[in-house]
């Protein structure tokens, strides 16, 4: 009998999981290497103990190139556009690094400056020119900056904007401190829902990036549906772990979409990008 009988006649009997248990074992094993070597790299290399920042694989960034495209209804030429835009923002990379280098949270934060899925915030900016950008959650605001990054370029096309950032940590925001990107910023401290409700500008672009927990992501979404302009586009980081703004957008006839990442050389699952339109 041959090999590829003898195989077949196997997996008809009970003695099938045994003979596959050394080849199963092998693969998972490989995969568990893979991941225990890319963490201990990690462990060595990197000082950053959450909010994680690490490149995109090529194929990923090209999923989240087409996810823009999609939502925002352009061509996926003009997104690539954008993205090596921010990538090749040097004036911004160089701010990055050096107010990094300066702050007191240098110690627990990597001086290499990775955007992660923030570059597909920065396309949607681009693409829809908002007047008027919420982001809740701003940490030391890397996404602000990159918000920031393309609400001016947007105003040297013509169409102008502003981005308030919403922290409850005093000392949130340190990044976003400094001209130019400082000029179109407004850091405000406070608990996102109860700022949210004291927004006195319609919301074009609203992203939730604050606290994760399921009820503060519905309390947030909940409070800014009254103050969005027409046509306005909602965010939210948290689409890999609940499903509140898919729940927002059935119950408002709104659109949804969700992106998943793949972090670049990185033990971390990574996040993803939920749009409701
Ligand atoms: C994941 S970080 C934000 C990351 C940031 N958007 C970025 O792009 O790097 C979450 C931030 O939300 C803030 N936060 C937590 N609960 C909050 C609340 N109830 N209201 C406002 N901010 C809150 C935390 O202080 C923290 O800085």
């Amino acid at each position: 009998m041959d090999a590829t009988r003898l195989r077949r006649a196997i997996a008809r009997t009970p003695l099938a999981p045994v003979a596959a248990f050394p080849g199963r074992l092998a693969r998972v094993a490989r995969y568990d290497a893979k991941v225990l070597r890319t963490s201990a790299r990690w462990l060595a290399t990197s000082r950053e103990h959450h909010n994680y920042t690490y490149e995109l694989t090529r194929l990923s960034r090209e999923h989240l190139t087409w996810f823009v495209s999609v939502v925002c209804d352009v061509p996926v030429a003009r997104v690539r556009g954008y993205l090596a835009e921010i990538a090749g923002d040097a004036a911004l990379r160089r701010h990055i690094e050096q107010a990094t280098a300066r702050s007191a949270r240098r110690g627990l934060a990597d001086r290499r400056v990775r955007y992660a899925r923030r570059v597909g915030w920065y396309a949607i900016v681009r693409a829809t020119r908002p007047a008027h950008v919420v982001e809740t959650g701003t940490d030391k605001g890397l996404g602000s900056c990159v918000l920031a990054a393309a609400l001016l370029r947007n105003a040297a096309e013509g169409h102008p904007g502003r981005l308030t950032s919403l922290d409850v940590n005093p000392e949130a925001g340190y990044l976003a401190r400094s001209a130019p990107w400082a000029d179109v910023t407004d850091l405000v401290v406070g608990d996102s829902v109860a700022a949210i409700a004291a927004l006195d500008r319609p919301v074009d672009l609203f992203l939730h990036d604050s606290d994760h927990s399921h009820d503060h992501e519905r309390r947030e979404f909940d409070a800014v549906e009254p103050k969005l302009a027409p046509g306005a586009v909602l965010l939210t980081d948290n689409v890999t772990t609940t499903g509140v703004l898919a729940e927002h957008a059935e119950r408002t006839g709104r659109r949804f979409l969700a992106y998943r990442e793949t972090p670049l050389d990185h033990w971390y699952p990574g996040d993803g990008i939920g749009v409701a339109w």
